[in-house]
């Protein structure tokens, strides 16, 4: 870890690739805020209000030009923010030597970094003592957990050597010291609602991921554009006639595989529940097990938020060519140890974020080595659609710090009004306008024995 003093606004710890990626990096945030207008209208309302003076922010997010301006969002509002990656492969490394050169916010983040950094990197932004923490994918929550539970078997290396080091009263602290955590996606959610259910959850988290401007455009159309994006950028296959495998049909299944229709693939849906597959078959899929689509599919991308999705059965009967890739939270969809096995142990690279694996005769080729394929390969989601999202983090983040004593230790959503103003906001910024209702409108609506 580095500290710089000069340069920058203030003493700032950081580990970032390059800090003289950082003019780069600047025009990069700049451009993305162009598409962030009600991300812009919460920044200039908190550099006057100050809803978070005083409060530490340790967020643990992709680091990419949009969470630059959602950071820079959160220092207007008076927060003294630290920011680690929430994926080794995600981070755009001139962006992360901006937010340190320019703006003194404390990163700890370098794209590729190994296990042992990208844990590292998670400690020092643990080590920062938030009041607010951030989380995409529960690391953060979790990890404070384990601390708090003792259970530091369960931590990564790199936290364990650090809370064991610490005596009992500091490790109660640094949850103590907690008020509250938002959380970005489906995933971290499902695990924030299991510790709530045990019982273990012991402040209460905002589930941004629930918001109805988070999901129904982050995940559908940011991880359709993007997950598209990524695939075409590691292989530039051509996708119109390609056999196109979408495993799971909730929000991001959907937006991949209408984006993936629209190039002109032929898309064949996987799913484990009814409705989600009857739905796809409706919107004019085919819908079949992953057993019957393996052996068809030129392209794969699981989006399903669980396990063993694509599996050696899976691999075997893959065609020649056949390409895997994955763009749920975790790089556990596809089992990757058995296509490794399969493989003999060997595999070798054929372009960046393109590995060859040989299976009996046949190539099978993993996009970015299982992980989010539109950060590994691509730059995630578009700034318009983190507009909405980073919108919700920051109300949420000053909903927290305004309700804390009347938050119980579970999981919430960001009050239905804000979600609403915040659809309202960005409806207008893409200059659209909505009907208002007229009295007699009203009234009929609010009726039942009128008009019938
Ligand atoms: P969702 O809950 O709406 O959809 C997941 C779907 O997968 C469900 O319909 C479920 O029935 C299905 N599914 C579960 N196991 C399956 C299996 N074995 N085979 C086939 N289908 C299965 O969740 P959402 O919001 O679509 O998120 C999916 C994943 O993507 C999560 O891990 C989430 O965290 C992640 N995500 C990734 C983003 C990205 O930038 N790539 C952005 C947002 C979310």
């Amino acid at each position: 870890m580095a500290t710089i003093t000069k340069d920058s606004p203030a003493d700032v710890s950081y580990d970032v690739k390059d800090l003289s990626l950082a003019e780069q990096g600047r025009r990069r945030t700049e451009w993305a805020e162009r598409s962030m207008q009600v991300l812009r209208q919460v920044k200039e309302r908190f550099a006057k209000e100050k809803p978070l003076a005083g409060k530490k922010v340790s967020a643990c997010l992709h680091v990419t030009a949009e969470t630059a301006n959602l950071m820079v969002t959160l220092k207007a509002g008076g927060a003294d923010v630290a920011l680690c990656a929430s994926n080794p492969l995600s981070t755009q490394d001139d962006v992360a030597a901006h937010m340190v050169k320019d703006h003194g916010i404390k990163v700890f983040a370098i794209k590729g970094e190994d296990n042992e950094t990208y844990y590292e990197h998670i400690r020092a932004a643990i080590a920062h003592g938030p009041d607010i923490t951030m989380d995409d994918g529960a690391d953060v929550v979790g990890a404070l957990h384990m601390i708090a539970l003792g259970r530091f078997d369960d931590l990564p290396p790199a936290v364990r050597r650090w809370v064991e080091g610490m005596d009992a009263s500091a490790r109660q602290a640094l949850l103590d010291n907690v008020i509250g955590s938002t959380e970005e996606t489906t995933t971290g959610v499902i695990r924030l609602k299991a510790m709530a259910k045990e019982g273990i959850l012991r402040f209460p988290v905002i589930s941004v991921n629930d918001s109805l401007t988070k999901h129904l455009f982050d995940n559908r159309y940011g991880t359709g554009q993007s997950t598209i994006d990524g695939i075409i950028r590691a292989t530039n296959l051509l996708l119109a006639g390609s056999t196109f495998v979408v495993a799971g049909y909730g929000w991001c299944g959907r937006g991949v595989a209408s984006r993936a229709r629209g190039l002109g693939a032929n898309v064949i849906v996987t799913e484990i529940d009814p409705l989600k597959a009857l739905e796809a078959v409706m919107d004019g899929y085919r819908v079949m097990t992953m057993e019957d689509a393996a052996p068809i599919g030129d392209i794969f991308c699981t989006l399903t938020g669980n396990i063993d999705v694509l599996r050696s059965e899976h691999f075997s009967a893959m065609k020649d060519g056949a390409v895997i890739s994955n763009s749920g939270h975790f790089n556990v969809e596809i089992d990757i140890p058995a296509l490794e096995k399969l493989a003999g142990g060997k595999s070798r690279e054929v372009r960046p974020f393109v590995q060859e694996y040989v299976v009996g005769t046949k190539r099978v080729f993993l996009l970015g080595e299982g992980r989010l394929i539109n950060l590994a390969a691509a730059e995630g989601h578009p700034a318009s659609v983190m507009d909405m999202s980073f919108a919700n983090q920051s109300l949420g983040a000053e909903y927290l710090v305004k309700e804390r004593a009347s938050l119980s230790s579970t999981v919430h959503r960001v009050p239905e009004a804000v979600d609403r103003e915040i659809a309202r906001l960005k409806l207008q910024a893409m200059g659209s306008n909505v009907d208002v209702l007229t009295p007699a409108q009203q009234k009929y609506l609010a009726s039942w024995d009128m008009g019938t």
